[in-house]
C-alpha cells in the first residue's frame, strides 16, 4: 500500500424518506439559500416545488438561479454570483446533475471570495489554487454520473476559448448531499447511458495506471464496475424501477469518493484530461459520451504499446471471466468484452459522430497538453505526446471501420 489521506466529509443521506433529516440538517449553514438549477428539468418535473417547499417550511430564505447549462459555462457561473453576492446567501443548494453541482462549488467559491469571474481561477489560469474558502455547498444530485455530490472538483467550461478546466479544493466538498432514486426515473436514457461510462471511468483509470499495490483498492472498483456493467442494461428495460437507478446512482458516488484509490500509487487521469479537451472543443459534447468514444481506441493504444497489458488482462478475468495465459491474449479478450458491453448499450462511436471531425484533432491535442500536461506532453505509463494523442483520436475511427467490417 501506498501512503495517502482520506478525508470524506459529506453527509450523506441516501433515500426518498431521507428527505426530512437532509433538510432538517440545512439549517446549519444559515437561512438564506441560492438555490441552483440547470435548464428546466427539475422545474417541469416537479422536483424544484418540492425541494422549495421543504426549505419554505423550515423558514429558509431562496433565492432560485436558473440556467445553468450542461458543461456550464463560466460566464453563467459568474452571474449567478453575482446574483448570490447581492442576496447575501449563506449557503449554495444544487439540484441538478453534476454541471449544476460543479457550477454550485465554483458560485459559492466566488461568492465567499467577493469575486466577480470564475474562469481565472481554473487549471492552467493565472489565479489557480488561490481561493482561500467557500460558502457550504449541499447538494441533490439528479443524475448519476459525476460523483460531483462528494467531490473536491468543479469542472468549468469556457466557450470563448474552447477551453474546459478543472478547480479544486477541499473545502468545495459538499456538506450534505442527498441521494433520491426517485428524482433518477426520469433521466433520459443517453444521458444515463453517458453517465455510465462516466462512473467506469473514474474507477477504470486509476485501476489501469495506478500499479498493483493496493488490492482491495482493485476489488472495490471491480464492484463499482460490475454494477454499472449489470445494472445499465437492466434500466433500459425498467428506467422507472427506484430500486435499479439507486444502484447506479451509489455506484457513481462511491466510484470518485477517494477510496477508489487509496493505497494505489499516483496516477494520471489520462481519459478525462482528453475528454475535457474534446468537449471544451465541442461544446456540445456530453462527458460520458466523450469518454466512451475514447475507450476502445485507449484500450487498443495502450496494448499496442504494451503498457498496463497485465492490468487489462487482470480487469478481463475480474469482470467478464475471461481466462488467460498469456497477459496480452487476456488484455485484448477484455477490450474485445468490453467494446461488445459498449455497442449492446449505445455508447460506441467515433469522434467525428460526435462533433469532433478529423481536422480538429490537433488542436485538441495541443489544448490537452497546454492545459493538462504543463505544455510539454501528457501520460499514460509513459509519455503520451502530441502525435500519440492523434494517433489515438484517429484510432476511434478507423477501428470502428474494423468492427463494421468484422460483423
Ligand atoms: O439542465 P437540465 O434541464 O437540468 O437537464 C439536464 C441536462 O440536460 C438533464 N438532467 C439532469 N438530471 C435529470 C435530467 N433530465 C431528466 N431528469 C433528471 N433527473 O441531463 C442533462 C445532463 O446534465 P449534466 O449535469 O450536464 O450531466 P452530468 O451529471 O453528466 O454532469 C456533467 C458535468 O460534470 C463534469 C463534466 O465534465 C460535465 O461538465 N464532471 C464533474 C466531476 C466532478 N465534479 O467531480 C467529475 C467528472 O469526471 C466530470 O468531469
Ligand atoms: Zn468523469
Amino acid at each position: 500500500m501506498n501512503p495517502f489521506e482520506l478525508h470524506i466529509p459529506t453527509r450523506i443521506f441516501f433515500g426518498k424518506n431521507k428527505a426530512e433529516a437532509f433538510f432538517d440538517q440545512l439549517s446549519e449553514y444559515g437561512s438564506k439559500v441560492l438555490l441552483v438549477i440547470g435548464g428546466g428539468s427539475v422545474k417541469r418535473l416537479g422536483y424544484l416545488d418540492e425541494v422549495i417547499s421543504e426549505l419554505e417550511t423550515r423558514e429558509i430564505t431562496v433565492t432560485l438561479f436558473e440556467g445553468i447549462e450542461p458543461n456550464p459555462l463560466a460566464q453563467t457561473i459568474d452571474k449567478a454570483a453575482e446574483l448570490g453576492n447581492r442576496k447575501e446567501v449563506d449557503f449554495v443548494l444544487a439540484l441538478g446533475g453534476g454541471s449544476v453541482m460543479d457550477a454550485s462549488k465554483a458560485i459559492a467559491g466566488l461568492i465567499h471570495e467577493d469575486e466577480k469571474e470564475i474562469w481565472p481561477f481554473v487549471l492552467g489560469e493565472s489565479r489557480y489554487k488561490t481561493m482561500k474558502g467557500a460558502l457550504p455547498v449541499v447538494a441533490i444530485p439528479t443524475t448519476a454520473a459525476t460523483a460531483s455530490e462528494v467531490t473536491a472538483h468543479a469542472v468549468i467550461s469556457n466557450k470563448e476559448v474552447k477551453g474546459k478546466a478543472p478547480i479544486s479544493y477541499p473545502f468545495m466538498k459538499p456538506s450534505a448531499s442527498w441521494l433520491n432514486p426517485a428524482y433518477h426515473t426520469s433521466i433520459p436514457l443517453t444521458a444515463t447511458r453517458d453517465g455510465a461510462s462516466d462512473i467506469i471511468s473514474h474507477v477504470i483509470e486509476n485501476y489501469l495506471l495506478g500499479g498493483n499495490d493496493s488490492p482491495l483498492a482493485d476489488r472495490y472498483s471491480e464492484g463499482v464496475m460490475e454494477t454499472v456493467i449489470t445494472t445499465l442494461p437492466k434500466i433500459e428495460e425498467s428506467p422507472e424501477d427506484e430500486a435499479l437507478r439507486g444502484r447506479l446512482m451509489w455506484a457513481s458516488t462511491l466510484a470518485l469518493n477517494g477510496m477508489q484509490v487509496a493505497g494505489r500509487k499516483p496516477a494520471p487521469f489520462t481519459l478525462h484530461n482528453l475528454e475535457h479537451a474534446l468537449s471544451g472543443y465541442n461544446h456540445e459534447l456530453a462527458h460520458g459520451r466523450g469518454l466512451a468514444t475514447l475507450y476502445p481506441a485507449y484500450l487498443r493504444w495502450l496494448l499496442k504499446n504494451d503498457r498496463v497489458t497485465d492490468r487489462m488482462a487482470l480487469l478481463g478475468s475480474r469482470l467478464f471471466g475471461i481466462e488467460y495465459n498469456d497477459d496480452a491474449a487476456g488484455a485484448m479478450a477484455f477490450i474485445q468484452a468490453f467494446e461488445a458491453w459498449l455497442q449492446e448499450n449505445g455508447l460506441y462511436q467515433r469522434l467525428s459522430d460526435v462533433g469532433v471531425p478529423t481536422e480538429a484533432f490537433g488542436d485538441v491535442a495541443d489544448y490537452a497538453i497546454k492545459t493538462y500536461g504543463g505544455g510539454k506532453e501528457l501520460s499514460a505509463a509513459g509519455p503520451l505526446n502530441r502525435e500519440q494523442i492523434i494517433e489515438l483520436f484517429e484510432m476511434t475511427e478507423n477501428q470502428h471501420a474494423e468492427m463494421e467490417a468484422a460483423e
